[in-house]
């Protein structure tokens, strides 16, 4: 058994690429290994969305090539694969900054992993694939193994045509691709069977979401959700990431019908200002997302929002950003991330004249702190209350385990470690900015679905 170590950065398609290379090169004799210490193989699954997530990319390069060269002297061999979004922006670039990568593979190629492998080892030099292939990554991919635990992602669709004005994602995720019904329907019907309980459907547009269904028609979102909640052993749903476009009143509907559909949403305005959306090529203003926040608690009254906000975008005055901070404060969110601009190479937004680093950085401390606050608010407004309660893993202390509440918090519960898989009722008992902790309640008559509501 040859060993295999992957890194994975950026997002949770990432995360889900990640697992189905592991599934992918199992066959090929690859076993999994914790660190790239004794690794035959180490896969970088790289992202490139800000400039911080590909500046790790290289520093961990640069350590990798030393574990390279020691493993070399001792008569073996490592091979080093960037995979990802960096992969498929920068090319044979990282090759050239970082000669000890054998391969470079973009996130639509990663199937052809074997391949390449086999011609990296008959000594070929570093071999790279960053194509857009005709053929069908999600058809050329071996079935997911099983042992996926409780929770499981699920890539749904994939890439961007959107074109906001400072993502790299329509150009290393390309253009967007619904999978057929059928392919999601087998996927997740195996999940089940292996013991997954939670899926979550991934898409960097998930909620545009437009896939063949088996009828031969086109399925939506909201459809493929409804299919999905019919399979046994789904107990929860989720799904992310949605554009505030594309949050239709057929998929604002299915939160209300479909009880394992869980009360939150990851919705990303990225500001609250009008004239910053429009340079942001966002397509809609801030009204409209009040509008579709609305909506939704109109018929899902218990859902808690959460968001992406960029400070600092080319132009954005102390009166938009303003205008940013009154938004958070009208709409509250349950959690939020918020970042500082970073221009990226190729993307419209990076040759426009940029705001002071000092100006950002004050930004980001006002919006952070604020978006805590209303976090830890969140938080403290569970206490007292019993939540269904997926247990994922072990905590820290003896006994004890981590699950997720229907509303995504980490939940600590002591005596719990023989739960995890299991999905149980627990009292919160304490909260803080970032988890909760509480205690196992008698199952008896609590219907578990029935308390997500
Ligand atoms: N700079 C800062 N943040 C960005 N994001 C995307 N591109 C950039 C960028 N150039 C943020 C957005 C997006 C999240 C995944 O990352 O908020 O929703
Ligand atoms: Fe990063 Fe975007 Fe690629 Fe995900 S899709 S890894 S967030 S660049």
């Amino acid at each position: 058994m040859k060993k295999l170590f992957i890194k994975t950065y950026g997002c949770q398609m990432n995360v889900y690429d990640s697992a189905r290379m592991a599934d992918l090169l199992a066959p090929h004799g690859y076993g999994m290994t914790d660190g790239p210490e004794d690794a035959d193989m180490v896969i970088l699954n790289t992202c490139h969305i800000r400039e911080k997530a590909t500046d790790k990319v290289y520093s961990e390069l640069g350590r990798l090539r030393e574990l390279k060269e020691a493993k070399a002297e001792n008569g073996g061999r490592m091979l080093i694969a960037v995979a990802g979004c960096t992969a498929q922006a920068e090319g044979a670039e990282i090759v050239k900054r970082q000669s000890a990568v054998d391969m470079v593979v973009g996130p639509q190629s990663y199937h052809r992993l074997p391949e390449m492998i086999a011609r990296v080892t008959r000594g070929a030099g570093a071999v790279l694939e960053t194509e857009f292939p005709t053929e069908e990554k999600f058809d050329a991919l071996p079935e997911e193994r099983s042992g996926r635990g409780a929770t499981a992602f699920l890539t749904v669709q994939e890439g961007c045509d959107k074109f906001c004005t400072f993502c790299v994602v329509p150009y290393t995720r390309g253009a967007e691709y619904s999978r057929p019904v059928r392919d999601v329907v087998r996927e997740a019907e195996r999940l089940a069977a292996s013991g997954v309980c939670e899926i979550t459907l991934l898409g960097q547009n998930v909620n545009a979401f437009s896939g063949e269904g088996p009828d031969g028609t086109r399925w939506g979102l909201a459809q493929l959700i409804r299919r999905l909640a019919q399979i046994g052993g789904v107990e929860r749903l989720r799904y992310t990431t949605s554009h505030p476009r594309d949050m239709d009143d057929a998929l604002i509907d299915v939160h209300a019908e479909v009880e394992q559909l869980m009360p939150y949403l990851h919705l990303p305005v990225q500001s609250g200002s009008d004239r910053i959306l429009k340079a942001m090529n966002r397509q809609h203003g801030r009204d409209a997302y009040f509008n579709v926040v609305a909506r939704i608690r109109a018929v899902r009254k218990d859902i808690a929002l959460s968001s992406d906000f960029i400070v600092g975008f080319p132009g954005e005055s102390d009166k938009d950003f303003d205008d940013t901070m009154d938004l958070v404060r009208s709409v509250g969110f349950a959690s939020a991330f918020s970042f500082k601009y970073s221009p990226r190479p190729g993307t419209p937004a990076a040759v426009e004249k940029q705001i002071p680093e000092d100006v950002k950085d004050a930004r980001l401390q006002g919006l952070q702190a604020l978006l805590f606050s209303q976090q830890k608010a969140f938080n403290q407004s569970c206490e007292g209350k019993v939540f269904p309660v997926l247990f994922e893993k072990p905590g820290r202390k003896e006994g004890q385990a981590i699950g997720r509440s229907p509303y995504l918090q980490p939940v600590h519960v002591e005596n719990a470690l023989s739960l995890i898989g299991a999905l149980r009722p627990v009292r919160i008992a304490a909260a803080s900015q970032g988890s909760l902790t509480g205690v196992l309640q008698a199952e008896n008559d609590v219907r578990i679905r029935e308390m997500a509501h």
